[in-house]
């Protein structure tokens, strides 16, 4: 499909999270003039807090309530990771971590092999289907657990570094002759009923879970977005607190989940993750709930219950009811969104700046693009 308007030349994104940046440099690589604004310097919003997984098989269980085609889109963006961190790390010299597949989860209770087994049952056609690995797992991952009920080996589920990936995102940014990288929040205003996109042709909100906080000057007024368009309400705030522990001998070498707890061995620390607290707009942690996860990550890989915390730290998750993102045109002339990417905003990434590419310099989008369009979303809300 395509969108009949004018060329969009310019463009204000907003947010230089992992979102903002993937996107700008996507529209700056067309041949678009970007200017990126983020309000923090540097940047340290949910793309700097996250674990890094890029775990689409997480999303293929059919919970009621889940957007149906969001294991399509986590999908479609795993399998154009390899090349994007590629391409990110030949332009930079910077490295992005990645790390291909496999992982491992694993269940203590037979409600969560009930949900490994609906994991696998749903992908068992797909090309990189999980398999039931129980009898092997103390070969596969010796430092789990003896006490799992059931296994799965997931080659679709990678991971890489968040942060040495921002690091370089922001450097090619910092470079790019089309993007003008600004601190600060941009002077988007109303003028006579339209939106004037700070001096640009359009802007794209890539602001978080913020997203509809963003400001907008209507006539001496302060006005925020969700004022403008009633989608950006659909944004909610899901807190996440996580912690790092040093490597230890005998340490995990997969990416381990079990529930809601996850590990993630990176080069130089092992992340333990997470809560999921809807409502939670903190960044600051809270002890019991960081010894918690350290407990029971120890209980999923006991040679984790002494190893020293190096850091905790606590992320705002940008939340929306069917756990997917919003793509696409809002209800205001040339105003974009792309944002509610929930749990899956590393992962996610690739093919959102592609969307939002597509759409905003080529005025195209794919059937599975409008699918996350704001038109498409919550119809019965807005
Ligand atoms: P952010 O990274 O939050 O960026 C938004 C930016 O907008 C911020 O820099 C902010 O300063 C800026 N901003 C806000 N308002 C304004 C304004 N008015 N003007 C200018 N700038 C503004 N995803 C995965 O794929 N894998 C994982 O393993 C994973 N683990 C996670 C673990 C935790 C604990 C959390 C919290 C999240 C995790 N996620 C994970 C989810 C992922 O982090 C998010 O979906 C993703 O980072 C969202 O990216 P973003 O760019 O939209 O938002
Ligand atoms: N994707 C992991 C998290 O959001 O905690």
């Amino acid at each position: 499909m395509s969108r009949a308007q004018p060329p969009i030349q310019s463009i204000a994104v907003i947010g230089a999270g992992i979102i903002g940046l993937s996107c700008a440099l996507e529209l700056a690589d067309r041949g678009l003039a970007v200017s990126l604004y983020d309000k923090n310097d540097p940047p340290r919003g949910a793309s700097w807090a996250a674990a890094g997984m890029l775990a689409p098989a997480f999303e293929a269980a059919v919970e009621p309530g889940t957007h149906p085609r969001l294991f399509e889109l986590c999908d479609t963006s795993a399998r154009m990771w390899p090349d994007w961190a590629k391409h990110l790390e030949a332009e930079t010299g910077q490295s992005s971590g990645f790390v291909a597949g496999p992982s491992l989860a694993i269940a203590r209770s037979p409600e969560q092999a009930a949900f490994l087994e609906s994991v696998r049952k749903r992908l068992s056609d797909h090309s990189l289907a999980p398999a039931a690995c129980l009898p092997r797992l103390s070969e596969i991952e010796p430092a789990a657990t003896p006490d799992a009920c059931a296994a799965l080996l997931l080659p679709s589920d990678g991971h890489a570094d968040n942060r040495a990936t921002l690091d370089a995102l922001m450097i090619r940014a910092q470079a790019h002759p089309n993007l003008m990288l600004r601190h600060g929040e941009a002077p988007l205003r109303m003028n006579s009923g339209a939106l004037d996109h700070a001096g640009h042709d359009a802007t794209l909100i890539a602001s978080g879970w913020q997203s509809g906080q963003v400001q907008v000057d209507r006539g001496g007024e302060t006005v925020a977005l969700t004022l403008l368009d009633p989608i950006f309400d659909q944004i909610t705030a899901f807190g996440g607190q996580m912690l790092a522990v040093a490597p230890v001998a005998n340490g995990p070498r997969l990416t381990l989940r079990c529930g809601h707890v996850y590990i993630v061995p990176k080069a130089d620390r092992i992340i333990i993750g997470a809560t999921t607290e809807p409502g939670r707009a903190l960044t600051k942690t809270e002890p019991d709930a960081i010894a918690t996860l350290h407990r029971q990550a120890a209980e999923i890989c006991p040679a984790l219950a002494d190893a020293p915390v190096l850091e905790s730290w606590a992320g705002i998750r940008p939340g929306t009811r069917d756990h997917a993102p919003i793509l696409g045109e809002t209800g205001v002339s040339n105003l974009f969104v792309a944002t509610g990417h929930y749990r899956n905003g590393i992962l996610l990434a690739p093919i959102t700046a592609q969307i939002m590419a597509d759409l905003i310099a080529d005025g195209q989008h794919s059937d599975l693009a409008a699918a996350f369009a704001p038109a498409a979303r919550f119809a019965e809300q807005l």
